[in-house]
């Protein structure tokens, strides 16, 4: 049986979900809809990471209890996961009760193994990354070069993991196996990163960090907010110490592919490799860093004002499907480099992706099926160059989903679309059916309308609802596996009636765009 399994970060609740964090459910969320259509079982896991100081500081600052900022923002980021469709199989929540037990086993465990000791330690401390930085990685001022901020100078006895220890090991995996870093330009700097590497602190004074997860022996101390995030990818599927895991465990350990985004792919390459070394659990196969998300080219930040959040631009343009946003989202950053969103280039993009060369061509080909053959298919027509380029297409979307060339995958699925377009202005239907020639329009309407059920069941992963009403209007199950696509093709007899025509995506700038509440 095939199976794929992939996981997203899980978000600090300190504040409302916004674009950066819906690209990476979005990217997950494609690459596990792509994956349903070729295992037979798939898992997708998401969440949110709701301990340690900064959300402790954030809620002192609101004057609520942390767990109340946690039970808030953590409906925000599920609110705002439905809307745009990601369909993920679990969400776990740190404060859940069984996490928590399994984070506590964990540490206990590696304590007994003797991988965990007590120390006395003083170091600089970021909050917004909720780690301990070295002096040289501070800028001039003696900031966090991420968060803009000066460490806090900490002194604490707290407990250390030896990761030392296992620093050659990690070392010889990454370069035993080259797809385990992904993409490839970013193996070095871990390789660099690791240079550096020494025993890491793993547990926070309770004095000084409340909000955290207790050391079962030692109550005196909290278990580190990394330690506790990363066990996240384990505890939700059921991971027990003494070995008696959960079937999702079973089925879905080791995940194909941890999403992540470049900010942290130390801690997933380094500490969570390390971590799980330690506690003889297998590796996952693959740790995928994406890049950032910017606004009009500048970074996004509460600083500067300009936080996008996925609903604001649903709300902004008057989208009722999130569709549209997912495709933007899905293809804005190639090859894990930086992406950018703007109004503009959203607009410009589902324009003429979506409306002009998707849904135009579905529609047109429709009313002229009606138009000439009362809806009816007449005969059943292979057209061999069409059905040639569509089937190579297919290969190659498959093709580049393996490479996580996600964009690519996409431009291939609507240039197989710019085609039929150009086919349909080159053969003319509409001239033909005036010079009596039926037969041959006939013909090059249902080369069209088979191509189209292939658009459909290919773009499904980044727009199940323009693909779900394109497959509707075309009689066709949205739920096929890739390798049931290539043969199939449409039936003769009644296709659609006039009145079950309807556009599966407007532009942006019509006027009725948005005030359409078609499924
Ligand atoms: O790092 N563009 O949480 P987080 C793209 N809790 N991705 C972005 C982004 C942007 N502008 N801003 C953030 C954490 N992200 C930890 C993770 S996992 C065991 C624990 C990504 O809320 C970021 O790279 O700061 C990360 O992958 C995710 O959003 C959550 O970031
Ligand atoms: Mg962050």
């Amino acid at each position: 049986m095939e199976k794929y399994s992939i996981t997203t970060a899980i978000d600090y609740v300190n504040g409302e979900p916004h674009i950066g964090h819906a690209y990476e459910k979005i990217l997950t969320d494609v690459l596990s809809r792509h994956y349903k259509k070729r295992a037979d079982k798939t898992f997708m896991l998401t969440g949110t990471d709701e301990h340690g100081i900064k959300i402790q500081k954030t809620a002192k600052s609101l004057n609520i209890t942390p767990k109340e900022l946690c039970d808030k923002n953590a409906s925000a980021f599920i609110e705002n996961w439905k809307l745009l469709d990601i369909d993920y199989s679990k969400f776990i929540r740190t404060t859940d009760s069984y996490h928590k037990k399994t984070v506590q086993d964990i540490f206990e465990k590696l304590l007994e193994n003797g991988d965990i000791y007590k120390h006395k330690y003083k170091g600089l401390y970021c909050s917004g990354c909720e780690c301990f930085l070295a002096e040289k990685d501070l800028d001039e001022a003696g900031c966090c070069p991420i968060h803009q901020k000066k460490p806090d100078v900490v002194e604490e006895e707290n407990y250390f993991f030896k990761l030392s220890k296992y620093k050659e090991k990690i070392k010889e995996h990454i370069k035993n196996n080259p797809n385990f870093i992904q993409p490839d330009f970013r193996v070095q700097e871990v390789l660099n990163q690791l240079e550096d590497i020494e025993d890491i602190s793993v547990s926070r004074a309770k004095t000084n960090v409340e909000w955290g997860i207790e050391v079962k022996s030692d109550p005196t101390q909290v278990i580190y907010v990394w330690i506790d995030a990363l066990s996240n990818y384990i505890t939700a599927l059921g991971y027990d110490v003494n070995g008696n895991h959960g079937q999702n465990f079973i089925d879905f350990w080791p995940v194909n592919y941890h999403i992540i985004g470049k900010d942290i792919l130390k801690f997933h390459s380094i500490y969570w490799t390390g971590i799980l070394m330690a506690l003889g659990v297998e590796l996952p196969k693959g740790i995928y860093a994406h890049g950032w998300i910017m606004i009009d080219k500048n970074k996004m930040s509460k600083s500067t004002g300009n936080v996008v959040s996925p609903k604001s631009v649903m709300e902004a343009f008057s989208l009722d499907k999130p569709d549209s946003l997912r495709y933007f989202m899905a293809t804005s950053a190639i090859g894990g480099k930086d992406g950018n969103y703007s109004d503009d280039d959203f607009k410009e993009k589902v324009n003429a992706d979506l409306a002009n060369n998707i849904g135009n061509l579905l529609n047109r080909s429709l009313n002229m099926l009606v138009k000439y053959f009362d809806g009816e298919i007449k005969e059943e027509f292979i057209n061999d160059s069409l059905v040639k380029e569509t089937n190579t297409v297919i290969k190659e979307v498959l093709d580049l989903f393996d490479k996580m060339d996600i964009t690519l995958a996409a431009s291939k699925i609507v240039s197989l679309a710019d085609e039929a377009n150009k086919f349909v202005s080159e053969k003319a239907p509409w001239a033909l059916a005036k010079e009596g020639k039926l037969d041959e329009c006939g013909k090059v309407l249902y080369s069209v309308l088979n191509l189209m059920i292939k658009v459909a069941l290919l773009i499904e992963p980044f727009c199940p609802n323009i693909a779900k009403d394109m497959a509707l209007q075309l009689k066709t199950d949205i739920n096929k596996k890739y390798f049931e696509i290539e043969d199939y093709m449409l039936k003769t007899g009644k296709l659609i009636s006039k009145e079950e025509i309807h556009p599966v995506f407007l532009r942006l700038d019509s006027e009725i765009a948005g005030k359409s509440k078609k499924n």
